[in-house]
Parts: structure tokens; C-alpha cells; sequence
């Protein structure tokens, strides 16, 4: 019966021809195609020094032989793409999504403005995404949360504006994220509480505002470094803050915190740098931070701490 049934017939027959569909789509996309999404992008590079890439990107060489280009060893297809430090200044092109293959984009180090098109998301297997010391000067786009297997995303020391897309919590994969000397406002995202995966967090030199969440380290078990200086960060420092036991580098410095230094700083074990200088904390510096028997640099300039510092520092 199964076996005459029209519905099952007409079932297996769309699948069948969105399979074909999607082969077709697969083999319409190659090399070429990634030759085309280069010499797009080449040809929104409105100055470069002796006009590298003008002689180097020539349609007389492959593309996997141009410089800062790498292709796949399998698909023979661009998988990474890093200009960094050329000395470029252009803008970023919509073909460049169609280096279908890309996992790595990095430009740091050049003077890229401009938007950062939406077409871009359709880079699904980018690992690390580095855009630092360029000039974009727009909101981060949301599409950066399409990016589910993103690792590293630098954006750090561009104009960027506004505030944190929603969509970073769907960056499930992200380990290292800065996006430090931007112009970014609101308050701790806790989105990235969606994320375990993050070790390494810089927002600092930014307009960030609000307490610091108290339960930040039930929610972020893995953090390794976290750069929060020069924002307008307010409030205590949450004793619970001990909780984040990887925690190496913490940097509060130049906020508005206010209250003591928690004791309980003395029990973050891995802890090397300690930066707390010029916040509105008084009290006494914790005997307690004299067990931190890693740590190298301990910054408390500008606070209205009493008393002398403790003999226990001299145990470190
Ligand atoms: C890439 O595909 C196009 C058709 O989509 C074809 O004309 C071209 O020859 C192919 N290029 C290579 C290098 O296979
Ligand atoms: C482009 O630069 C790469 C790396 O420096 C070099 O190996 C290649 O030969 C150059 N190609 C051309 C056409 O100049
Ligand atoms: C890009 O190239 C620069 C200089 O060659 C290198 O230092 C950097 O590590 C490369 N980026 C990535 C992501 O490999
Ligand atoms: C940035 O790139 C320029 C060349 O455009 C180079 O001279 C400079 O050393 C680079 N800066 C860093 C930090 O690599
Ligand atoms: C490349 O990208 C452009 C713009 O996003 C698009 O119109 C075009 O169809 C793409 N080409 C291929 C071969 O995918
Ligand atoms: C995260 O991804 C899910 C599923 O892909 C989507 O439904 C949701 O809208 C995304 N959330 C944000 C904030 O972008
Ligand atoms: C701290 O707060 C004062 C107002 O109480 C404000 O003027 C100052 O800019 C703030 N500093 C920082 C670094 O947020
Ligand atoms: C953390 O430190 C506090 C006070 O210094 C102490 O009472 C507590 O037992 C410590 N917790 C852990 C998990 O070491």
C-alpha cells in the first residue's frame, strides 16, 4: 500500500530534485568564484602603497598564489584571506561572501571604512574574524551572531558605535572577543552569558556603563582575562568574582567602583595581573591578596584605600 501511496511518491520526488538542486548549487560555485569576490574586493581598495595588490592579484596567476590568500588543501577553494599591515584603505564589498569556503578573514592594521555588509553572514565557516586597527565607524552588525562557528573576533580600536548586538549570544563557539577602544555604550552584556566558551573579554576604553552582574562567573566558568577598564563601570566589585578560578588578568581600573576590594580576591589562585587603580574603592587592601602567589602586577593607584599596604603583599 505504502509503496503506491501518491503523497510518499510526491515526497521522495521533492527531495530528490532538492538534493539535485543543491549539487547544481554546489558545483555552481569554484575558484572562479572566488576570483571574482577578490577582484570585487581588490577593486574597492582606494589606496594602497605601490599598488600591491593592483600587480600581485593579476588574473594571469591563480588566485591561491596571491599574496595573503591561502587555499584549501582539499577543495582547493580560499580559506583564508590576511592582508594585515598593508597599508590598505578601502571599503568591504558584498561579493566577498561569496569566498564560501573562508575561515579566516583577518585586516587588521589597514584603514578599511565603511559598512560591513549584511551578505557577510553567509560566511558560515569563518573561525576568526579580525578587523582590528581599522576605521569603521558604524553600529557592530547583527549578522556577526550568524557566525556559529566563530572562535576569535577582534574588532578592537575602530570607531565602532552603539551597542552590542543581541545576536552575539548565538556565538556558541567563541572563545576570545575584543572589542576594546570602540566608542560602545549600555551596560555588561548579558548576552555573553550565553556563551561558557569565553575565555578572553575586552571591552575596555569604552562607554560602558551599569554594575558589574554579580553572577558572572556562574555563567562564564572558562573566563581567563577580563578587561574592563576605562568605562563608567559603577557599583562594588562582586565578592562572588572569586568564583572565576581560571581568571588571570582581571582590569577594572579608571571606572567608577565603589566599596572595599573583596577578600575573597585572595582565592583566585591564577590570578598574575590585578589592576584597580582609579575607581572610588576605599577600606583596606585585603591581607588576603597576599596568597595570590602568581600574581606580578598588582595596580591600586588613585584609590582612597587606608592604611597601609599589607605585609602578606611581600609573600607574593
Ligand atoms: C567554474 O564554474 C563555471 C560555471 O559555473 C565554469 O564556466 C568555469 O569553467 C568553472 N571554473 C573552473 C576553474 O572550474
Ligand atoms: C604575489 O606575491 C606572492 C607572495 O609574495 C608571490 O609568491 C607571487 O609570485 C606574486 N605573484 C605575482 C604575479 O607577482
Ligand atoms: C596574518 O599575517 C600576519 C603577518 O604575516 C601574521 O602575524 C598573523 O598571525 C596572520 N593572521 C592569522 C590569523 O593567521
Ligand atoms: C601596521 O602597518 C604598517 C604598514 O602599513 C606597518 O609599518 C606597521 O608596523 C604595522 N603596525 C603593526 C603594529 O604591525
Ligand atoms: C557574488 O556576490 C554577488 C553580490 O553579493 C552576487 O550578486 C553574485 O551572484 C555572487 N556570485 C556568485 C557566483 O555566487
Ligand atoms: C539565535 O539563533 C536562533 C536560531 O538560529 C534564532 O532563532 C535567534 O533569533 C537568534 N537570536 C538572536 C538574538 O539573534
Ligand atoms: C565617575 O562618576 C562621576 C560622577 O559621579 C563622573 O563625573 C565621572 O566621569 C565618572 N568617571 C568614570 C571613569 O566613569
Ligand atoms: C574564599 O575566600 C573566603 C575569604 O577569604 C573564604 O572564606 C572562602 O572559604 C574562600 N572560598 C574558596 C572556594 O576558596
Amino acid at each position: 500500500m505504502a509503496k503506491n501511496n501518491p503523497f510518499i511518491v510526491i515526497i521522495t520526488a521533492f527531495l530528490v530534485q532538492s538534493l539535485i538542486f543543491s549539487f547544481v548549487k554546489a558545483a555552481a560555485t569554484n575558484i572562479t568564484t572566488d576570483q571574482h569576490a577578490l577582484l570585487a574586493f581588490k577593486d574597492h581598495i582606494t589606496y594602497g602603497p605601490v599598488n600591491l595588490l593592483a600587480k600581485n592579484w593579476s588574473t594571469s596567476s591563480s588566485v591561491c598564489t596571491w599574496i595573503g590568500v591561502t587555499c584549501g588543501v582539499r577543495h582547493h577553494r580560499v580559506t583564508t584571506l590576511n592582508i594585515s599591515n598593508f597599508g590598505l584603505a578601502g571599503t568591504i564589498p558584498p561579493q566577498l561572501a561569496n569566498l564560501s569556503f573562508l575561515q579566516v578573514l583577518d585586516i587588521t592594521n589597514n584603514s578599511f571604512s565603511g559598512s560591513l555588509p549584511d551578505e557577510l553572514a553567509q560566511l558560515r565557516r569563518l573561525k576568526l574574524v579580525n578587523f582590528m586597527f581599522n576605521s569603521f565607524h558604524v553600529e557592530i552588525p547583527s549578522w556577526f551572531g550568524s557566525l556559529s562557528k566563530l572562535q576569535v573576533l577582534l574588532l578592537n580600536n575602530n570607531n565602532l558605535v552603539g551597542t552590542i548586538p543581541l545576536s552575539f549570544g548565538n556565538l556558541s563557539s567563541l572563545r576570545v572577543l575584543d572589542l576594546s577602544y570602540n566608542q560602545l555604550s549600555d551596560s555588561f552584556p548579558s548576552i555573553f552569558f550565553n556563551i561558557p566558551s569565553l575565555q578572553v573579554i575586552y571591552l575596555s576604553y569604552n562607554s560602558l556603563s551599569g554594575g558589574l552582574p554579580s553572577d558572572i562567573c556562574n555563567y562564564l566558568p572558562n573566563l581567563k582575562m577580563l578587561h574592563l577598564s576605562s568605562n563608567m563601570f559603577d557599583g562594588p566589585i562582586p565578592s562572588t568574582i572569586s568564583k572565576c578560578q581560571q581568571l588571570q588578568m582581571l582590569s577594572l581600573s579608571i571606572n567608577n567602583f565603589t566599596g572595599y576590594i573583596p577578600k575573597e580576591i585572595g582565592n583566585m589562585s591564577m590570578l598574575t595581573k590585578l589592576y584597580l587603580g582609579i575607581n572610588k574603592l576605599h577600606g583596606m587592601v585585603p591581607s588576603e591578596i597576599g596568597n595570590l602567589c602568581n600574581l606580578k602586577i598588582l595596580a591600586l593607584q588613585f584609590l582612597n584605600l587606608a592604611g597601609i599596604v599589607p605585609n602578606t603583599i611581600f609573600n607574593i
